[in-house]
């Protein structure tokens, strides 16, 4: 099997697979359905002979996140999910740092990504040698870093957060200052949310950092009682013009909570894909950013990954020692 080989569209597989449709159908034109259904069918046939679990980002595609995900969140939530399954073999449907994030809570289990390239912008902005000389900079700061950084980042973190807990995991440390990495748009929503002292590093998310306040106020013009929902990595313009700032999964419990019909989520594409399925009534206003690693998961690569159980994430064991600390004291929060 390549990533290449079709697989066939069957009248079996079209019956087999019309639950998972059913769910899709608004959201995934029915010409295109033939090229996914071989591929769902497969996937949830396999990954039950393999006991394996695939956990998906938010921001994965309708085929992946409605019809082959057994459990989906935000970065927080795929953590405390990794944290906690049963399942010998894990499948991360999102980034590296995530599946990483994955290994370290879970060193024993297989981990598999299903393409290695699938990075993140912030995740690449800084490396260990980078917060040693933070550290240094800033004596007795404590150092709390995104969980959009490398393992090895998280090795020389004191503990890590998520857009989901960032104030929260501030203030639990009871200090007048912080340094917070990589994200300075994070950063400087967190800022805005203490009276701690935020140290930042500048780095950005590649996809949020495009949003800007102009866009977002020339939408609220053009629809009348839109509901504006930022991700906290977006400029800080684009929060000060939104009504809720929260991770992706804040966002989606936000759309439930909130009663305008017309709603923006100010985010990766896929979101709104996702989020519209449960919500039949509200009209999503697309300004659509794509995170070009978060689309490199395909279902013929998850697929590819559950049949060879390659590539697998692996961690020299003496960084997951020391990064483990950071993730744990996080959840434990
Ligand atoms: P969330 O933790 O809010 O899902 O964010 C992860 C991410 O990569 C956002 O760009
Ligand atoms: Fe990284 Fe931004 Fe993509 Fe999230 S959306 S994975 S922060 S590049």
């Amino acid at each position: 099997m390549t990533f290449t080989e079709t697989l066939e569209y069957t009248p079996q597989i079209a019956a087999d697979t019309a639950a998972q449709y059913a769910k899709v159908e608004r959201v995934v034109p029915k010409i295109e359905w033939p090229n996914f259904a071989p591929y769902v069918s497969a996937i949830n046939a396999l990954k039950k002979e393999r006991n394996a679990i695939i956990l998906a980002h938010n921001y994965q595609t309708p085929e992946i996140y409605h019809c082959v995900a057994d459990f989906v969140g935000d970065s927080l939530g795929l953590a405390r999910k990794g944290a906690s399954v049963d399942a010998e073999i894990i499948v991360m449907a999102g980034v590296h740092f995530m599946a990483e994030t994955t290994k370290i809570l879970n060193p024993e289990k297989i981990v598999l990504m299903p393409d290695m390239d699938a990075g993140c912008s912030l995740a690449a902005s800084i490396t260990a040698a980078d917060v040693r000389a933070m550290r240094e900079k800033h004596p007795g700061a404590p150092v709390v870093s995104y969980v959009n950084t490398s393992a090895d980042v998280k090795a020389e973190t004191d503990i890590c957060c998520t857009s989901g807990n960032a104030v929260e995991v501030v203030e639990s440390l009871g200090v007048k200052k912080v340094i917070f990495l990589p994200d300075q748009y994070l950063a400087s929503y967190v800022a805005s949310q203490t009276d701690v002292e935020i140290i930042a590093w500048p780095g950005s998310c590649e996809v949020h950092e495009r949003f800007t306040g102009d866009e977002i106020r020339d939408y609220k013009k053009a629809y009348d009682q839109l509901s504006v929902i930022a991700h906290p990595e977006c400029p800080p313009d684009v929060l000060e013009a939104a009504d809720f700032v929260g991770s992706t999964a804040g966002m989606i419990d936000f759309v439930g909570k909130q009663s305008s019909n017309k709603v923006l989520l100010v985010t990766e594409c896929s979101m709104s894909d996702n989020v519209s399925v449960e919500h039949p009534d509200v009209e999503f206003i697309r300004p659509c950013n794509l995170c070009p690693h978060m689309k490199r998961i395909t279902l013929p690569n998850i697929l590819e990954s559950l049949r060879t159980l390659q590539p697998r994430v692996e961690i020299d064991p003496a960084i997951i020692e020391r990064a483990r600390g950071s993730v744990e004291r996080m959840l434990a929060i």
